[in-house]
C-alpha cells in the first residue's frame, strides 16, 4: 500500500484535499505542526473508513523533517503522491518584518518543499506513476511590493517544480498550481474583502481549488493558474511594461495586510 503524503493537512486548503482523498479511500499520511490537530483530523477521517497515518513536522527544521521520514521508514511506509500544501504568508511592508517572518516564509514555502520532495522521491516508485503537486500562488506572476518575500518564495517553488518536472520525465509527474485568494483564515477573508470587486470575483473556495488542482495533476500539467480572473490577470500583465506592472501591484497591496503569525 502506498500513501499520499499531504503537508499543511490541517489548514484550509489542506483540509479540502484530505476531504477529496477520503472520498475515494486514498491511504493518507498527513502532517502539520500540531500533534493534537493531526490526531483530531485522523479520528474524523478514520471514522469515514480512510487509512490515515499522521506525524507532526516543523517544516522549517531539518531535524524535524528527518524525524518525519525516520518515522515513515520505521513503519515501512512508502508513497506515490506528495501534495505540498503548507505555506506561510505575510503581506506587509518589508520594513515591518522581523527575523522570524523572514526565516519562516523562506523555509516553509521553499526549503521545506525542496527537502520533502527529495526525501519523498527516495521512498516512491520512479516508474512514472508517482505524482508531486505543489501549491504556489498567483502572486508569483509578478514582483509584488508589500508581499515581496512571499511572492518570491512561491516563484522559487514554481521554477523549481517546472525544472524538476523535466529532470523526472518518465519517472514522476510534477505539477505546480497557482491559486488566487481563498477564504481560509479570518485574516485572509478580510484581505480578500479589502480588495473589493476584484477580490470578490477572483477568490475561490478551497474545495474548488483542490478539485481543479487534482484535475491538473491527472492531466499531467506543468503549471496551472486556477480561476478565470487570475488567468486574465496573468495574460493582462504581459501586455504592459514591467515598471507599470510593479506599480499596479504596489497599489493593490499597499493598504492591506495579513500575517500567518498574527493568528
Ligand atoms: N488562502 C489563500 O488566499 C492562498 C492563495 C494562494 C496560495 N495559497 C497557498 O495555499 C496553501 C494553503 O494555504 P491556506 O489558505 O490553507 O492557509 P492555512 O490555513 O494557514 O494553512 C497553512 C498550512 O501550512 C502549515 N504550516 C505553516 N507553518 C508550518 C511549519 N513551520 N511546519 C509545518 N507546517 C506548517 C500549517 O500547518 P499547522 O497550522 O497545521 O501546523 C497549515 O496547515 C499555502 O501554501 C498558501 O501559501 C493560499
Amino acid at each position: 500500500m502506498r500513501y499520499t503524503l499531504v503537508t499543511g493537512a490541517c489548514g484550509g486548503l489542506g483540509s479540502a484535499f484530505t476531504k477529496i482523498f477520503c472520498e475515494d479511500n486514498t491511504p493518507l499520511f498527513l502532517t502539520g505542526r500540531s500533534k493534537d490537530k493531526l490526531a483530531s483530523v485522523k479520528e474524523r477521517l478514520g471514522e469515514r473508513g480512510s487509512s490515515v497515518e499522521t506525524f507532526p513536522c516543523d517544516l522549517r527544521d531539518e531535524k524535524s523533517r528527518a524525524a518525519f521520514f525516520a518515522y515513515a521508514d520505521d513503519k515501512q511506509i512508502s508513497f506515490d503522491r506528495l501534495v505540498y500544501v503548507a505555506g506561510v504568508d505575510t503581506q506587509m511592508a518589508f520594513e515591518e518584518y522581523d527575523e522570524q517572518r523572514i526565516v519562516t516564509q523562506t523555509r516553509v514555502n521553499f526549503e521545506g518543499a525542496v527537502s520533502f520532495i527529495k526525501s519523498f522521491l527516495e521512498r516512491s516508485p520512479l516508474d512514472g506513476t508517482t505524482e508531486i503537486l505543489c501549491i504556489g500562488s498567483v502572486t508569483a506572476i509578478l514582483p509584488e511590493p508589500y508581499f515581496a518575500l512571499y511572492a518570491a518564495t512561491k516563484k522559487a517553488l514554481e521554477y523549481f517544480c517546472m525544472a524538476l518536472r523535466t529532470e523526472l520525465k518518465g519517472k514522476a509527474k510534477v505539477t505546480v498550481v497557482l491559486p488566487g485568494g481563498m477564504p481560509t483564515r479570518e485574516d485572509i477573508k478580510e484581505n480578500i474583502k479589502a480588495h473589493g470587486g476584484y477580490g470578490a470575483v477572483s477568490a475561490m473556495d478551497p474545495e474548488k481549488v483542490a478539485a481543479k488542482a487534482l484535475k491538473a495533476v491527472k492531466k499531467n500539467k506543468r503549471r496551472v493558474i486556477i480561476g478565470f480572473w487570475n488567468k486574465l490577470t496573468n495574460f493582462g500583465t504581459h501586455l504592459i511594461p514591467m515598471s507599470w506592472r510593479i506599480h499596479f501591484a504596489a497599489k493593490v497591496w499597499k493598504n492591506t495586510r495579513k500575517d500567518f503569525y498574527a493568528q
